[in-house]
């Protein structure tokens, strides 16, 4: 059983299809954490009984530290930590206390399109404005650059046709859907092995 905590800024489809394509005995759902109130994951995750912490850098009412969470996932044993559209910057002493342990959904063939800033359909703008013929969905660990950690999955997509940003986005999020279950699945069955050189997936 994989225990999970997944971190949203905003509409959460990644979460939802996690949620919903990976097989329920697989997969424990022990928080999902927002920066945001008003984020539409955070409805979701209340209407299906999942508790929701919202996180802060300072202290503010109604929100948690990172200490907090910290101390909360070890006590729930949480083994990976999923970012999924969540839009702050993770801060060093959390990625710490969770090494290779936290992944990340970029929706971009990294490391093309990644760094500080590109999130959302920045990315896409940027891949728009390039002509690039192809874009694609990039699973990887989370270190402490941006969009930097070891790449676990990779899949592309074909965005010739693309008349704008919000076109490619679209196709990108398509594969973002089949990636995501993908990869964490593969986590709650132990097929993925972290060498020094690389990420390993068995069948
Ligand atoms: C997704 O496209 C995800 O790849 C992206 O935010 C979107 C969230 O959508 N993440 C980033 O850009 C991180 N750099 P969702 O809330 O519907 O899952």
């Amino acid at each position: 059983m994989l225990n999970i905590a997944v971190f949203v800024s905003g509409r959460g489809s990644n979460f939802r299809t996690v949620f919903e394509k990976v097989p329920k005995e697989k997969i424990n759902f022990c928080a999902v954490v927002s920066d945001r109130i008003d984020a539409l994951a955070v409805k979701f995750a209340a209407e299906n009984n999942i508790p929701v912490y919202f996180v802060s850098n300072t202290a503010k009412d109604g929100f948690v530290s990172y200490d907090f969470l910290i101390e909360l996932f070890n006590k729930k044993f949480v083994n990976i930590v999923l970012l999924a559209g969540f839009l702050k910057k993770i801060p060093d002493f959390f990625i710490d206390a969770f090494e290779n342990k936290i992944i990340n959904i970029h929706p971009a063939l990294l490391p093309e399109y990644g760094g500080k800033g590109m999130y959302g359909l920045n990315v896409h703008k940027a891949v728009f404005e390039s002509s690039e013929k192809f874009s694609g969905a990039t699973v990887h660990f989370v270190d402490k650059i941006y969009d930097h950690g070891k790449i676990i999955a990779q899949r592309k997509v074909d965005i010739s046709d693309a008349k704008s940003a919000e076109e490619i986005a679209e196709e990108v999020l398509k594969i973002e859907h089949e990636l995501l279950p993908f990869v964490v699945e593969k986590f709650a069955d132990n097929k993925i092995v972290c060498e020094n050189n690389g990420v390993v997936i068995l069948d």
